[in-house]
């Protein structure tokens, strides 16, 4: 039955913007050639940028005759590929492909330089290799992006000219298909990066407020660890589910919950002594400094929350608003019961911390009193198992 290649191509494009993996898409293509095509076995050479040079990806057809991906890595010195990178040569391409057989004649041609005719010639060599009897460049702007290397046919004849068409257009659509695809990737790389870096810098900040608290050392990674336990727990207690985003912004939140401690001069936050009530209310100002801190920032909105809210009670009678139950947003709820078991394990100047048997014990006292007694449960258990 005649082969419709321009329904096939159309398929080809369609999938061709649905798929932005790179390698998923050339399997898919050369999937395409070998059943369409009836090819022996097709292989696509792609550039591999960042090592500046051209591998075997993806290598189809039937069992036993195939040339195994990866198999092959070649420089931009190969011949193969000086071949489709000689500006010279691509006038002895036939409609925007190598023949084998068309190169065997080229070397004879004594009109052709003996210089190129050395490159075709060895080119030729490389294809023997590959068992090719053709091959079909793609290119972006001048650029070579990949050669597909093809097979001969199962039955012997020769490619028809409208196969070969049908490559020439498929080469040109997989090349605009894998720049962007790539530049997808890069897209995503990017954010990753940009993610990190945001990361990093937000450990940095919680690392300032951890060197100026010289009692607390260690207390911000310590809580942090303690709030992404207590999430595990609740999720795969009540089969609540979390959003990724609520994960993300409770890991920021806890790392910056005490942020405004920056705000607060070091006689008072290092006072070898008890506090008065005066400098008491001026460290419990460090919630509402860490929100002016972060305000500016608008996509810490809900992190804002987790430290303007971390010192609130269950029973209305924490601060800054006197929020009560479940008005207390839930990760400043988690951050309450993180932080003050931590902060109780420490020893101050003027007292000895807890053991963590008793700082465990006062926390169950203060279910519903002072914290969520659904994330007391929850810390409980997690202590039982000896994750905390
Ligand atoms: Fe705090």
């Amino acid at each position: 039955m005649a082969i419709d290649y321009k329904k096939e191509l159309e398929t080809a494009a369609k999938n061709m913007i649905l798929v932005h993996e790179p390698d998923l898409l050339i399997k898919m293509i050369v999937r395409t050639i070998v059943q369409k095509i009836k090819v022996k076995h097709a292989g696509i050479l792609l550039r591999d940028k960042e090592k500046n040079s051209y591998v075997l990806n993806v290598s189809g057809g039937p069992k036993g005759i195939r040339v195994p991906a990866g198999f092959a890595r070649m420089d931009p010195d190969n011949p193969l590929i000086r071949f489709f990178t000689t500006k010279r040569l691509s006038s002895v391409m036939k409609n925007g492909a190598f023949f084998y057989s068309d190169g065997e004649k080229m070397i004879k041609n004594s009109r052709i330089p003996a210089e190129l005719r050395e490159i075709i010639r060895q080119s030729l060599y490389q294809m023997d290799i590959f068992d090719s009897v053709a091959g079909v460049p793609s290119y972006f702007q001048d650029s070579l992006l990949g050669v597909l290397l093809l097979g001969k046919k199962a039955n012997g004849r020769n490619l028809r000219h409208r196969e070969i068409d049908f490559l020439v257009a498929l080469a040109s659509d997989v090349a605009m298909a894998i720049r962007n695809a790539q530049l997808f990737k890069d897209l995503e790389q990017e954010l990753i990066k940009k993610h990190n870096m945001f990361i990093n810098t937000t450990v940095a900040l919680a690392a300032a407020v951890d060197a100026k608290d010289h009692y607390t050392h260690g207390h911000i990674n310590r809580v942090t660890n303690i709030c992404m336990e207590i999430v595990a727990k609740l999720t795969q207690k009540d089969k609540v589910k979390f959003s990724d985003k609520f994960m993300e912004n409770l890991h920021i939140a806890s790392l910056l919950h005490d942020i405004g401690k920056i705000g607060i001069p070091e006689a008072i936050l290092n006072k070898p002594g008890p506090l008065t009530d005066e400098e008491r209310k001026i460290i419990n100002g460090h919630t509402l400094i860490g929100v002016n801190i972060l305000q500016p920032i608008k996509e810490l909105e809900t992190v804002i929350q987790g430290v303007k809210y971390h010192h609130e009670r269950y029973d209305g009678a924490g601060y800054p608003e006197g929020l009560k139950g479940d008005a207390i947003p839930i990760l400043a709820a988690i951050i309450a019961v993180a932080d003050s078991y931590d902060a109780m394990t420490l020893d101050r100047p003027y007292r000895n911390g807890l053991s963590k048997n008793a700082a465990m014990e006062e926390i169950e006292t203060q279910s519903g009193k002072q914290f969520h007694p659904m994330i007391v449960q929850a810390f409980s258990e997690l202590y039982r198992e000896g994750k905390i």
